[in-house]
């Protein structure tokens, strides 16, 4: 059994094999806590979070707020669009004078790659992030994996087939980091122009063909196209992409019958993936969101168990 030692989490880049199993098997025990009657717990009784989502959530905002709440904590929820940011206070400002709050955590979602990383290093309370624009998104990877393992049993050999827009997904990127780690197979597909072969020195095998990307996958983890962060023309038309890369019931037929179809929301439902399939017997995608709270709740218990 490792001892956890970060104040923040960052990125799963950063992570060993261990720590991430630790936090999965922390995790599994958080859940057993949100399936009792009585579903809240000590943990961080006198502690105060901050939520501060300078970019838009549903799921991973409501999350933290219920994983705050069942561990006891305090928590205040900042929005970005009232605070003095819109003063032209810096992040770096905004963040310190919440600090001299005695804040003890700082979860935060921001559109800057690294935003995160630079105001952890420069402050003394916890930063956990929500994800930081195409680099990192820890927690979603760490609810990803929790689920792979809860319905596969572990990850040395499974084939994981990311597909959709790799670019600009920083889910992409965190499992792709947490699944090498721990053993797996990682294919990335989706056209060219989003999945160029330059992810192959990440250690990933990268397709352009949706039915090569699916045959012998154990899961498929479908992503959103990220109209927000697409400044130039990807593919010809939504329309198109779905025709090439959106999974439909057909798609079905070319792929092993117990494979897992993830995604980790929004949906856009009949690009990526169709609505049937969504709602099908393959998918896993709302018993993601359900482990997402155990896995903020393990995340949250353990950056704080760090507190001086
Ligand atoms: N998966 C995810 O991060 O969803 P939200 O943007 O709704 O939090």
């Amino acid at each position: 059994m490792i001892q956890w030692k970060r104040k923040d989490l960052l990125g799963l880049y950063d992570l060993s094999a261990e720590e991430i199993i630790f936090i999965l098997d922390t995790a599994a025990e958080f859940k057993k806590v949100s399936e009792r009657r009585v579903k809240k717990v000590p943990a961080l009784r006198g502690m105060t979070v901050v939520n501060f989502f300078v970019e838009p959530s549903t799921r991973t905002r409501v999350s933290f707020e219920l994983a705050e709440q069942r561990l006891s904590a305090d928590i205040v929820n900042m929005q970005a669009q009232a605070s003095s940011l819109l003063k032209g206070e810096t992040l770096l400002d905004t963040v310190k004078n919440i600090e001299a709050l005695q804040v003890d955590l700082v979860v935060m979602r921001h559109s800057a790659p690294g935003a995160q990383n630079f105001i952890a290093d420069r402050l003394k309370c916890g930063v956990v992030n929500a994800g930081d624009g195409a680099h990192e998104h820890p927690t979603q990877a760490l609810l990803d994996l929790f689920t792979i393992r809860e319905k596969l049993g572990g990850f040395k050999g499974l084939n994981v087939s990311i597909i959709g827009d790799i670019l600009h997904s920083r889910v992409a990127r965190s499992n792709i980091w947490g699944l090498l780690k721990l053993g797996a197979n990682v294919t990335v597909a989706g056209p060219s122009t989003l999945v160029p072969r330059e992810f192959e020195e990440l250690g990933v095998r990268v397709c352009h063909n949706l039915k090569d990307a699916v045959k012998d996958a154990d899961v498929v983890n479908m992503l959103r196209i990220q109209h927000e962060r697409q400044n130039s023309g990807f593919f010809p038309s939504i329309g198109e992409y779905s025709s090439w890369f959106g999974i439909k019931s057909a798609t079905l037929q070319d792929m092993k019958p117990e494979a897992l179809i993830m995604h980790p929301g929004p949906i856009n439902r009949d690009v990526e993936l169709a609505g049937e399939v969504a709602d099908g017997e393959n998918s896993v995608i709302l018993e993601q969101v359900t482990n997402g709270l155990a896995v903020r709740m393990a995340v949250l218990f353990l950056v704080a168990g760090c507190r001086k």
